[in-house]
């Protein structure tokens, strides 16, 4: 049976490929964020490597800032629509896009001083594979480097846990369902995406969304377990201090 993820980015890219562009325009101050956080503990990264980069928000942003950046992801789609923006951005020369898997990390050449997974794009498999994602991002990072993760934080999502919600998403609303699973600690959630048309909403398609979600002192576990030996937990890219009803958790992690 085909995974989610190949359904979700790759069959029926459609879907998400809403929410990501409606989130183009917030990654020049998401990236700001980032290299201000780094900034703070000495790293200045000359080399970065986007883990799962979808249409590229964030790489973009970094060639513009002229860092050397390698985007992969496993869909073509995303890709495409990637390599578009780095040619209107004139980035070319910095950035380059490959489609790759984030469970072949380990093992292959290239070291970077960033390597970082924004978007809650990490948690997508099953325990040991998850696991293995982070080991290989490990390898991935070069002395004096950093490993940076930003994703849902489980213990803010659960303590204000909505089944249903219907936001607004670039011209469309989406229905979305949400089922959580404290067994697995996983959360499903469906969305179903109605576009705006001239007299109402036509529905337009839908995806499932499955994803681990992880506790801050859980996650920071497994990265020492990779092998980092300093990692700090925020709020978000901003450097926010984690409080227990954060919705969002970043991990800096350091070799
Ligand atoms: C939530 S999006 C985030 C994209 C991007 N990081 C951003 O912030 O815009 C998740 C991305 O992960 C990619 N992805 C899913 N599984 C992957 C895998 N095994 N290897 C590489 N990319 C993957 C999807 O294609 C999608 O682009």
């Amino acid at each position: 049976m085909a995974h989610w993820t190949d359904e979700a980015f790759r069959e029926n890219s459609g879907v998400f490929r809403r929410h990501l562009e409606d989130r183009v325009d917030a990654a020049a101050e998401e990236t700001d964020d980032l290299l201000a956080l780094l900034g703070d503990r000495g790293i200045e990264p000359a080399s970065a490597l986007d883990v799962a980069c979808g249409i590229g928000r964030h790489a973009v942003e970094l060639g513009d800032r002229d860092i050397a950046v390698r985007g992969i992801d496993i869909s073509e789609p995303y890709l495409d629509r990637a390599r578009e923006r780095v040619a209107d951005r004139g980035v070319g020369d910095a950035v380059t896009l490959e489609r790759a898997d984030m469970r072949d990390l380990a093992g292959r050449d290239g070291e970077y001083d960033l390597v970082y997974n924004l978007w809650t794009s990490f948690g997508y498999y099953d325990e040991e594979t998850n696991r293995a994602v982070l080991a290989g991002m490990y390898e991935r990072v070069a002395d004096g480097g950093a490993l940076v993760l930003e994703l849902v934080n489980r213990e803010g999502v659960l303590a204000e846990f909505r089944p249903a919600a219907v936001p607004e998403v670039a011209d469309a609303l989406v229905v979305e369902s949400v089922e959580y699973d404290p067994e697995t600690a996983r959360m499903e959630t469906t969305r179903r995406v109605f576009a705006e048309t001239d007299g109402g909403y036509d529905y337009e398609g839908e995806m499932v969304y499955d994803v681990r979600l992880y506790a801050p002192a859980e996650l920071a576990a497994l990265c020492r377990r990779a092998g980092f030996e300093s990692v700090s937990l925020y709020a978000g890219l901003g450097g926010e201090p984690l409080e227990r009803e954060s919705t969002r958790l970043v991990v800096v992690a350091e070799p």
